[in-house]
């Protein structure tokens, strides 16, 4: 089996419908086995504005399509008598007469197969049969099944065939449980055979093609018998390697993930932030380098600041209502996705770090102020585009002004910079204790100098702790009242405190507290993982 790999569906779509087109070109009575599906539908576009333009002609080519559902009429509007002629026929010029599609309202299915069978070879057989592949394997509908039957028959459909061709219906009572589809055999004695698989939820199955044996357990393994046999996939069916980058105001960080979640590869670059094009560019140009060195799927991308509808502002980088996305998107010719570097990180850590068995966790992340990222059902959380501001709930009415805006909000009382200033206060105000001497020492007050005190046993510190405490296991309450998650995850550089600060916060608080284990690598993780 060939392969051709295609940066994405439109590309994938041009490949194929340029070996039609070539087939017509080389012999125009060719006979075409087609295909339906959302796989073929972009190719079939192509071939109806090629036709339009006199690139392809169809006017001596025939047609025979691999399956239909059983019953179903062919006005209605999930038939494949429909979907053929809304999607190619009523666009090109092939003549109704040479176009062949299964009867769905057929009395004798067992006449309608033989009858079908004979035409085929009547019309000399297939030159060039069009394939799409089911999450399950199955090509036409020929499912999975020990037994495959070689020529064009009756047959019942699975339940994951069902699942999947539910979208096409209102609801999934409404799809039929049988089909009638060429075989196997059928299909194998086309003379040349294009295989199209595109999306993210067909890599499994390509895969097991790719990799594994000839099995009816995969019945487009069968293929591989077939002398000219070709798959076009575009990256996101034949790769789960993506890409993750976080943005940050001194540098970028870029990671690969494999398909098992593993971060295969990672660098940093320095982030120049002179101007909105020159970073985008910077970001492009450095995953473009990836692409040629990793087969990559998609990219994922975590940044600071809001994102509304696509569009990203944020006050450390030249990003004004960027469309950050799609002008990534638009330079790499691949799927690119971007959320809040908050939300980044819990996913990361989610998929990976401390929340890696848990399917619900809030991630908050204590630092000059408090961010946060919810994740639900291994689901990052994003509202309108940037949820998890959870640093902002009011937890003192007429407090502390906060820089947002408003007063008395959790990051005034419960940031790191918060801690520092309770402790820089206390310290000043009983000058005999450890507190203080080492606020003198060091000639600053930080995180770290706090709990060496807090470890000293000073009592001082100890008293801002247990202040501090209340305060952050307030919040963290609140948080799991309104989740009830399976764990809470802190990050920042706070949480290096480890049990000092843990310690006392489990006993306050009625949810499990764990802390962040992937530091700087949580957010390439997590915006990789965006894909
Ligand atoms: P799809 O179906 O193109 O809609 O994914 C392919 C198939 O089931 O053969």
């Amino acid at each position: 089996m060939r392969l051709i790999i295609c940066d994405n569906y439109q590309e994938m779509s041009k490949a194929a419908a340029k070996l039609v087109s070539s087939q017509l070109t080389v012999k125009p009575d060719s006979v075409l086995g087609l295909a339906t599906g959302s796989t073929p539908v972009g190719m079939y576009n192509i071939l109806a504005e090629m036709c339009k333009n006199g690139d392809v002609d169809f006017s001596e080519a025939k047609s025979f399509n691999l399956d239909e559902y059983y019953p179903i009429s062919s006005d209605n509007s999930q038939s494949y008598h429909y979907f053929m002629q809304e999607n190619l026929f009523s666009k090109i010029n092939i003549k109704p007469e040479n176009t062949h599609i299964l009867n769905g309202m057929c009395k004798d299915t067992d006449a309608e197969c033989k009858s079908f069978e004979k035409m085929i070879s009547e019309s000399g057989g297939i030159d060039l049969q069009i394939l799409g592949i089911g999450q399950n394997g199955h090509i036409g509908f020929n499912e999975p099944d020990a037994n495959l039957n070689p020529n064009t028959h009756l047959t019942d459909l699975t339940e994951n065939t069902i699942s999947a061709n539910s979208r096409f219906f209102d609801n999934i009572d409404e799809v039929p449980k049988q089909a009638i589809t060429m075989g196997i055999g059928t299909i194998l004695k086309a003379k040349k055979i294009v295989l199209l698989a595109s999306g993210a939820e067909k890599h499994k199955v390509v895969k097991q093609l790719l990799e594994g044996k000839i099995t009816t357990d995969i019945p487009a393994s069968m293929l591989k018998v077939h002398s000219d046999t070709v798959l076009i996939c575009d990256r996101a069916a034949y790769s789960s390697e993506r890409i993750g980058v976080d943005i940050g105001g001194t540098d970028i960080k870029f990671g690969i993930l494999n398909d098992k979640n593993e971060l295969i590869h990672k660098e940093s670059i320095p982030t120049i932030a002179s101007d909105e094009q020159t970073l985008i560019s910077q970001i492009a140009n450095k995953c473009k380098e990836l692409m040629q060195a990793y087969s990559i799927n998609g990219i994922g991308v975590g940044t600071p600041g809001l994102i509304e509808k696509g569009r990203v502002t944020a006050s450390n980088l030249p990003f004004k209502g960027t469309f950050l996305a799609k002008e990534l998107e638009r330079l790499t010719g691949i799927s690119v996705r971007v959320a809040n570097d908050a939300n980044c990180a819990a996913l990361g850590e989610s998929t990976a770090g401390a929340g890696r068995n848990s399917r619900n966790i809030v991630m908050i992340t204590i630092g000059t102020g408090i961010g946060g990222g919810i994740i639900i059902n291994n689901k990052l959380y994003e509202g309108k585009g940037s949820a998890g501001e959870i640093g902002h709930i009011i937890v003192e009415k007429g407090g502390i002004q906060c820089p947002c805006g408003q007063r008395g909000c959790w990051e005034r009382y419960s940031s790191a910079s918060a801690l520092v200033d309770m402790a820089k206060k206390r310290a000043e105000e009983h000058k005999d204790s450890v507190l203080y001497s080492l606020y003198k020492e060091n000639g600053k007050m930080n995180g770290k100098i706090f709990f060496e005190a807090v470890n000293r046993n000073c009592p001082d510190a100890k008293t801002v702790l247990d202040e501090y405490i209340e305060r952050l296991a307030d919040g963290i309450n609140s948080i799991a009242n309104i989740f009830e998650p399976d764990m809470i995850i802190l990050s920042g550089g706070i949480t290096n405190a480890g049990d000092s600060l843990l310690t006392p916060l489990s006993k306050k608080v009625n949810v499990t507290v764990h802390i962040a284990q992937l530091k700087n690598d949580a957010g390439i993780i997590g915006a990789a993982m965006l894909q």
